[in-house]
């Protein structure tokens, strides 16, 4: 058995433990955790703690894979939901679909059951606003939200508040491997716009054969390159983890043109390796491990690249 996931787990990362270790197998103990930390109004890049789009609502992404079946279940631009990851995990068990996104997401997740509540805090209306008023002429701002947003995508994107993303993989204790995610994606993002953390095979994958992979940061960057599903189909060709990582890494770092910025890329393979990689994020990204040698869990520091 073995857990990793990005630092802001730590909410949920305990609860994933506690059940991989009574022998939990599958996606199920990943999303748990998950659920707790979209819970977790402390956490500002998911769930109830996320950032609004430009108009100032919730739009939530999540993802969860079943390394062993290999079925998805996504969710993108969610609104009026929490927790994301658990409706992502009924699209997987209830429809013959993967990725359900906007009105749709929301009809599914009421149908199963989910509460439709209020999602912004009052602290993160407050934040959107300010960077509103900052941006736009008086003129605009009156007419708000009936302007072009467009021209707003660059101009009010936060490098304090962009793109973080809760990541949980794990091996249970059948040797299944399995990845979950969850965001409420980059702050002030057009309405609509999806990361990749719905989109598997760029912002997670999971084979239990030979490896699982999940992202954090810019999903602009890993949808064009399929990072997570290019780590595991290099494991797959014989790769080592750390060459699938590099590999990966590699193609990141040949894009040059549209918009460009950081990703940490998580991974595990199938002999419980694992390998946590920051490009172009700095070197203070840290992360959850535990694996059953450990007492408790571990905050570690990411390898910088
Ligand atoms: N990686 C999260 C996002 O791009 O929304």
């Amino acid at each position: 058995m073995i857990l990793i996931a990005n630092s802001e787990a730590w909410p949920g990362f305990q609860t994933t433990v506690d059940r991989l270790r009574a022998g939990e197998r599958g996606p199920d103990p990943l999303v748990a955790g998950i659920s707790c930390v979209e819970r977790e109004v402390t956490v500002r890049s998911v769930g109830y703690g996320g950032w609004p789009n430009m108009l100032g609502e919730m739009e939530f992404d999540a993802g969860v894979m079943d390394g062993t079946t290999r079925q998805v279940g996504a969710v993108g631009a969610l609104r009026d939901v929490v927790p994301a990851s658990a409706v992502a995990l009924q699209v997987m068990r209830r429809l013959p679909h993967v990725l359900l996104t906007g009105d749709g997401a929301r009809r599914f997740a009421l149908e199963c059951g989910f509460a439709a509540e209020p999602t912004l805090l009052e602290d993160s209306r407050r934040v959107w606003w300010e960077r509103l008023e900052k941006e736009l002429p008086p003129a605009d701002l009156a007419a708000f939200p009936d302007i072009p947003l467009a021209p707003l995508s660059r101009a009010i994107t936060d490098p304090e508040r962009v793109r973080d993303t809760t990541v949980f993989l794990g091996q249970d204790s059948g040797g299944g491997l399995h990845a979950a995610t969850s965001t409420s994606g980059w702050a002030w993002k057009y309405p609509g716009r999806l990361g990749d953390s719905p989109i598997a095979g760029a912002g997670f994958y999971a084979d239990s054969r030979f490896g699982a992979a999940a992202c954090t940061h810019t999903g602009e960057m890993t949808v064009r390159c399929g990072t997570a599903r290019s780590i595991v189909l290099a494991l797959q060709l014989g790769r080592t983890l750390r060459e699938a990582v590099d590999l990966a890494v590699a193609d990141l770092a040949t894009l040059d043109l549209g918009f460009l910025a950081g990703v940490v890329i998580h991974a595990l393979d199938a002999q419980g390796n694992h390998e946590v990689v920051s490009f172009r994020c700095g070197p203070a990204i840290r992360y959850w491990y535990w694996d059953p040698s450990l007492t408790a869990p571990e905050e570690r520091v990411a390898r910088t690249v």
